[in-house]
């Protein structure tokens, strides 16, 4: 069926479209979750060291046996950890039992001062071979223009809160501009899944409320980050390329934005 499952971001692996969301997911939790979601096709995981699960996912990782290459392994620096970079990759690296990540992100601007020598540091690990590419979260098109004006590097990706409510055509429409993937997070939990607009395409395609949402965000070459830890539904989360929403059912999820 139609819709791309990745999309290319210039580093030779590409970046698949739904990648399991793992916040809040720890400890016991960690091992099954991960395990499940690749035998149901993921292979695309996002973490971050602020998640205090990446020690987990490098053991889960290792224990299914899975080629490091086959995945897409992303975390990310929190702002408090400016002045201790090194050690914070390092400490990635390390938790997740690999020598490099696929894709490593700042987690939230930095106090303004930070922001360019972090970003230089981002830069820095990336020609040293640590991770394949780099980016940011939670960031502004104008913070995101102060890093280029700076460095000349473009981030590849921006990671930020994407629902059909606080969907932005013209957010959207900047990122692209710039070349830059824009990951989605948390559109599963901050909508209402009894939605009427939801409801009816969900029904029309015999798909469930959820599904829809992330369907919604690939077919705008939006990255989506579903985060379950019930078998079921990590499995229902990446079944979505079965079904295709019209261009209609686009501009009717689309319209339920609040975003002026
Ligand atoms: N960069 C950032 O600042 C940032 C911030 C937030 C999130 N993220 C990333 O984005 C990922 C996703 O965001 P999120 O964790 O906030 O929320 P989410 O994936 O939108 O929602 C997760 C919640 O929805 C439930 N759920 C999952 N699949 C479902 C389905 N098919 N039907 C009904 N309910 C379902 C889960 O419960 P069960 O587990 O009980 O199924 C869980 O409570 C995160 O895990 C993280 O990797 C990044």
């Amino acid at each position: 069926m139609s819709g791309h499952k990745s999309v290319d971001i210039g580093v030779g692996k590409p970046l698949p479209l739904v990648g399991l969301g793992t916040w809040n997911v720890i400890g016991d939790d960690v091992g099954p979750t991960v395990r499940t979601a690749l035998e149901a096709g993921y292979r695309h995981i996002d973490t971050a060291y602020g998640y205090e699960n990446e020690a987990e996912i490098g053991q889960a990782l290792e224990d299914c046996g899975v080629d490091r290459e086959e995945v897409f392994l992303t975390s990310k620096i929190p702002p408090r950890r400016v002045g201790f970079e090194r050690e914070t990759l390092d400490g990635s690296l390390k938790k997740l039992r690999t020598d490099y990540l696929d894709l490593w992100l700042i987690h939230a601007p930095p106090q303004p001062e930070e922001s360019v020598p972090l970003w230089r540091f981002l830069v820095a690990a990336r020609e040293e071979g640590k991770v394949r590419a780099i980016g940011v979260s939670n960031y502004s098109t104008a913070q995101i223009d102060e890093l280029v004006d700076a460095t000349g590097v473009v981030p590849a990706v921006n990671q930020i809160k994407w629902t059909p409510e606080l969907f932005d055509r013209e957010r959207m429409a900047q990122l692209r501009e710039r070349g830059i993937v824009l990951e989605g997070f948390s559109a599963i939990r901050l909508t209402d899944h009894d939605d009427p607009t939801l409801a009816k395409v969900a029904n029309a395609h015999s798909v469930t409320p959820a599904q829809v949402l992330l369907r919604w965000h690939v077919q705008h070459g939006v990255v989506c980050l579903p985060r379950s830890v019930r078998p079921e539904r990590i499995r229902e989360n990446i079944d979505i390329w079965n079904f295709e929403l019209s261009a209609d059912e686009l501009r009717l999820v689309d319209a339920m934005s609040t975003v002026v």
